[in-house]
């Protein structure tokens, strides 16, 4: 089975309904930014979609299931390719752009790509984010939660509490007809107010299709600009915050691993959604 092909073919099957293209017309002629019309996933993609991320879901609550202090990060990567792969799916992260490991461990002051490794044990007191992205009959899932290993800090328990709440946040925002810059404004407008800052430097994306689409998905922004949100559209929403600055630096060895430059600690939730006519819905739970 060609799923490239069959993924190809349904663009053609299943076109973007009348009265969005319409719609979508009436705000460019606004000066609103809107989406190439590939970007918009018809009801099959959805379905491929869907499928994907339920195994993703299945993955991270497999995770939820073992993880505890002791445990290796190789011991996550071990659980996420072994559920993975008996349910006939594939992890994205493996080989994506030469990263050698089935998913992202990140922890404490790490941001985000943090490698599994036989040599690197979960302590008690850590936050761990564990990003899992699925690739099913060639469609995509991506999300991550945090865990929060044995006795975590008041201050580590906030901040990870504080993340989620703004990974909800921009998930209000994220309506049908809105821009991508309402989804940053409102969370980066909340991460501040609780003293935290937001990492500018990645953020989400579409999803789906391939790994990384556009639009990208800045967790800061203003009302009003960046791209449209078009009913059909999937993107992710995952917020990065830290308890010191925004400042975020790469690891000269692996060349992946996402630290903040300050040495502070760092959360981050994320989830795939689907922007809907009357809202959005959730794929990864
Ligand atoms: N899962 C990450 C995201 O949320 C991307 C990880 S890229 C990888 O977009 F290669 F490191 F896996
Ligand atoms: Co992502």
């Amino acid at each position: 089975m060609d799923y490239r092909k069959e993924i190809e073919e349904v663009f053609e099957r299943e076109p973007v309904p009348e009265h969005i293209l319409a719609k979508m017309k009436e705000y460019e002629r606004k000066g609103y930014e809107v989406p190439d019309e590939r970007l918009i996933k018809r009801p099959s993609h959805i379905a491929g979609i869907k499928a994907s991320s339920e195994i993703n879901t299945g993955v991270l609550d497999a995770v939820a299931k073992e993880i505890r202090a002791g445990m290796t990060t190789q011991q996550i990567d071990d659980i996420v390719s072994e559920y993975t792969l008996s349910h006939g799916a594939v992890c994205a992260p493996l080989n994506f752009e030469g990263y050698p490991k089935s998913v992202c461990t990140s922890i404490n002051n790490e941001v985000c790509h943090g490698i599994p490794s036989r040599l690197r044990h979960l302590h008690d007191g850590d936050i761990v984010n564990v990003d899992v992205s699925t690739i099913y009959k060639g469609y995509y899932s991506d999300a991550s939660r945090m865990f929060m290993i044995g006795n975590v800090s008041a201050e580590r328990r906030r901040l990870t509490e504080e993340t989620k709440r703004c990974l909800e946040i921009g998930l209000e925002a994220a309506q049908p007809w809105n821009t991508v810059g309402d989804i940053g404004y409102a969370i980066s407008k909340y991460a501040r107010s609780k003293g935290y800052s937001v990492v500018r430097d990645l953020g989400g994306h579409g999803v789906g299709i391939e790994f990384h689409e556009d639009p990208f998905v800045a967790h800061v922004g203003k009302p009003k600009r960046g791209m449209l949100l078009v009913p059909g559209m999937i993107i992710t929403i995952e917020p990065m915050i830290n308890i010191g600055g925004a400042s975020v630096s790469i690891d000269a060895y692996n060349g992946w691993t996402i630290y903040t430059k300050d040495g502070s600690d760092s959360a981050q939730w994320e989830h795939s959604i689907l922007i809907t006519e009357t809202g959005n819905e959730i794929l990864t739970y």
